[in-house]
């Protein structure tokens, strides 16, 4: 199983990265929020450019934000795998799907733990990935929603079953028994897990070694 490190929580961004980059995770996860779709700011534009610069890792963007084609628009040539925006946010989904991947990135789709998968079947032949969220976008170190593991396991036979090419994303209160809950996602999101960690270091590639069976 692949991970993506959630940088949210962390009170030096950069120099995390900079830790990060020594570890064998896959992606930093950048959460992304305009204060209007949830109720924080998080990411300034100034900010996700240094992050691009300071990472050797390509970057895997959340965009919790009411317009998602904004914030794609500031995001060119940039380093990122995943571009993912949240079903919720109530714009046309198959433009904003068709503009990240104009600009070269995958798209991903997301869904909020209150909103159901058939609500995004139609888009699967369309996205790379969908995001399931396993805790209410917006804040790090919340406890994982458990309704979760059936969600996932819906989607897998869904994916499966449709040849799709899309990669199931989990995010949000992941840890080294909850990741053990979603054994059919690809990658799971993990953020204070690891902050929170007395060793980062040994951590991070403690928890590769653990999700990786
Ligand atoms: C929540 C974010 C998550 C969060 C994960 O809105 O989308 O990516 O940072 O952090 P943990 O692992 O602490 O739940
Ligand atoms: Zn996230």
């Amino acid at each position: 199983m692949k991970s993506s490190i959630s940088i949210l929580s962390s009170d030096n961004r950069l120099e995390y990265i900079n830790e990060l980059n020594y570890t064998n995770c896959n992606y930093i996860h950048v959460d992304v929020m305009d204060g209007k779709f949830v109720p924080g700011t998080q990411f300034s534009d100034n900010e996700v450019k240094a992050i691009n610069y300071v990472s050797n890792k390509l970057l895997d963007i959340h965009l919790m934000v009411d317009d998602p084609i904004k914030y794609i628009n500031k995001y060119k040539e940039y380093n990122i795998k995943y571009i993912t925006f949240h079903l919720e946010c109530g714009k046309d989904i198959d433009r904003i799907i068709d503009k990240i991947h104009k600009f070269g990135y995958k798209a991903g789709i997301s869904i909020k733990p209150g909103t159901n998968i058939d609500k995004i079947e139609k888009y699967l032949p369309k996205v790379d990935l969908v995001l399931v969220m396993s805790v209410e976008p917006g804040k790090g170190g919340q406890k994982f929603i458990k309704d979760t593991i059936n969600k996932v396991k819906h989607l897998r036979d869904i994916v499966d079953k449709n040849k799709y090419d899309v990669v199931i994303e989990v995010d949000g209160g992941i840890n080294n028994d909850t990741a053990k809950l979603v054994p059919y996602a690809d990658m799971v999101v993990i953020g204070s897990y690891i902050l929170n960690g007395n060793n980062r270091y040994e951590y991070q590639r403690y928890i590769n070694k653990v999700i990786d069976k």
